[in-house]
């Protein structure tokens, strides 16, 4: 791949630009701004520094029959990436009580014995039921409807905790029990040897996070629609909620269909739906094409969103993500003019600022065509990537391909070379929009898992790798998405959370 070699100075003043909106909008202190340009030329040293090591990822097709849901083959070089300095400087930081806390949790899983005494904390401390026996009137045989409302506090920061082996309660659903799963993210199946990655339950620190209950869930879906849109990692988390629900439903009562971008999931008892969206940019792109992904020159149309966010109309609840996309470049091309009018001619703009552009214009999609009374809106923060393992201090370690722990020693910042910026944006773009739409900040949680991803037990262009491929994980190696049941498990047990603590409201 190539990356367009500029002058560092020329993309430094450029960027500089960028952080200098982003800032001041922010709010934030005029007394870091110059410390971050230093920050930030540096970390564009590296970004340049680094191109000779990019790396292409291959993503997976149809890997045959019809239940394969949205295989597609996506290629994902990755420029370097923002290093720690962004994010100190913004501030993201475990608090270091969470950190011993974590690193403590670690140590007890290696030493501990056989166990089959570990309570199972998550499922009884937190559920208040409110059952509404809807029923209770009438003489025999309709099945009682509970009205579960769970009791995790709108105040609660959910994503500041500790990740706690726990193989008891986890994992919520196992591999070869749901047929939805595709070979992508079947790791087992597809060689892996270890399966710890699939057993650790994240604690937050100051309240509990229920484990998944899909007949809760199912509840709150009833009638309803729920759709994911965005990239290959949101989909990811799509396949993940699709066998959360799925386990409850009979075999012939739920069917899963897929036509162009979109991806639906109904279960027919319930007539609810469980959908899947392909938007990898959220706006218009030339890589909206959910079949053909091998585009390296990505170009997007920053105020077109409404061919997309007519699919997107009627939904009870929306979850939207774009992020793996933009890693390619430092900055994004932004069409001048139209696809529609054959227009070719292009501006390059710095990536966070591109970035601001879109979920701009995607938060005022929002605003006017959501009626927030019916749907309830969430982003989901950056999915993190785990390429070099001397993030984690492990210099004898191949990409994310030996990892079997989540991280464990946080004696420093973790740094796996996420770009920070585009949380912040994010972040801010989301505090001003007049509707409520719920930030899912996944990034940091996730950062720990290095264990979790598909590394080599995935597809490559639709084919399962080889024995060969296998064995040169340097190349091959996907540290990108994860294996399934894994962390999106947990994702989607933060969209239960808030979804499930809901009061009921008769529509
Ligand atoms: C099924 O759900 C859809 C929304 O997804 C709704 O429009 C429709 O009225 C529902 N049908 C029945 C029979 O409840
Ligand atoms: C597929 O989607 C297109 C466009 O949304 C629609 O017109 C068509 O009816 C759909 N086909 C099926 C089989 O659902
Ligand atoms: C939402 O519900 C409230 C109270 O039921 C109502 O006053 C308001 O008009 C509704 N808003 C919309 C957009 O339907
Ligand atoms: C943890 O990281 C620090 C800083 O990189 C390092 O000095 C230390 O040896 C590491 N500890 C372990 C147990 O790996």
């Amino acid at each position: 791949m190539v990356l367009p070699r500029r002058k560092p100075s020329v993309l430094a003043s450029e960027t500089f630009n960028v952080k200098h909106s982003a800032w001041f909008s922010n709010g934030r202190k005029r007394g870091k701004y110059s410390v971050f340009v230093m920050v930030f030329s540096v970390f564009l040293v590296f970004t340049f520094i680094y191109n000779d090591d990019v790396k292409s990822i291959a993503e997976y097709r149809p890997s045959g029959g019809d239940k394969s849901p949205g295989i597609t083959h996506e290629e994902f070089p990755i420029a370097e990436p923002s290093r720690k300095d962004d994010r100190e400087v913004n501030g993201f930081h475990q608090t270091k009580e969470a950190k011993r806390s974590m690193e403590t949790s670690v140590q007890e899983q290696r030493s501990a014995p056989e166990r089959e005494d570990i309570v199972r904390v998550v499922e009884s401390q937190v559920i208040r039921e409110e059952v509404h026996e809807e029923t209770r009137e009438a003489p025999e045989p309709k099945p009682k409807r509970r009205r579960v409302v769970l009791d995790v506090p709108e105040s609660c920061d959910l994503f500041t905790g500790r990740w706690v082996y726990d193989d008891v309660s986890y994992p919520v659903y196992k591999e070869p029990e749901c047929q939805f799963l595709t070979e992508q993210v079947t790791c087992m199946r597809n060689g892996r040897r270890d399966d710890g990655y699939q057993k650790w339950r994240w604690q937050p620190r100051d309240c509990s996070l229920p484990r998944f209950d899909a007949r809760v869930m199912l509840e709150r879906l009833r009638g309803k629609r729920l759709m994911f849109v965005g990239d290959s990692l949101n989909r990811n988390q799509w396949e993940s909620m699709v066998c959360l629900v799925q386990s409850v439903v009979p075999w012939d009562k739920k069917t899963l269909t897929k036509n162009g971008s979109l991806n639906v999931f109904r279960i027919e008892e319930y007539n609810a739906t469980v959908e899947f969206y392909w938007a990898p940019f959220l706006v218009e792109s030339n890589s909206d094409n959910p079949k053909m992904h091998s585009i390296l020159n990505r170009i997007i149309m920053p105020k077109s969103i409404a061919k997309h966010g007519k699919h997107w109309k009627n939904v009870d609840y929306l979850i939207f993500n774009t992020y793996i996309w933009w890693l390619n470049t430092p900055t994004m091309k932004v069409l001048r003019g139209s696809f529609d009018q054959g227009s070719t001619e292009y501006d390059e703009v710095d990536r966070p600022l591109a970035y601001r552009r879109v979920l701009t214009t995607w938060s005022k999609w929002v605003q006017k065509n959501v009626d927030l009374n019916r749907t309830m809106v969430f982003f989901m923060s950056m999915s993190p990537n785990h390429i070099r393992s001397t993030d984690w201090d492990d210099p004898k370690g191949i990409k994310c391909a030996l990892e079997t722990q989540p991280v464990a020693n946080l004696s420093h910042p973790l740094d796996v070379g996420t770009d920070w910026r585009l949380f912040v944006v994010a972040e801010n773009v989301i505090k001003k929009m007049k509707v409520p739409v719920t930030f899912v900040r996944i990034t940091g949680m996730s950062e720990y898992r290095k264990d979790a991803h598909t590394s080599v037990h995935t597809l490559r262009q639709g084919k399962l790798l080889t024995a060969e491929q296998q064995a040169d994980p340097a190349t091959y190696a996907d540290c990108i998405h994860w294996c399934l049941p894994g962390l999106p498990d947990t994702w989607n047990e933060f969209l239960y959370a808030r979804i499930a603590s809901r009061p009921w409201r008769d529509h």
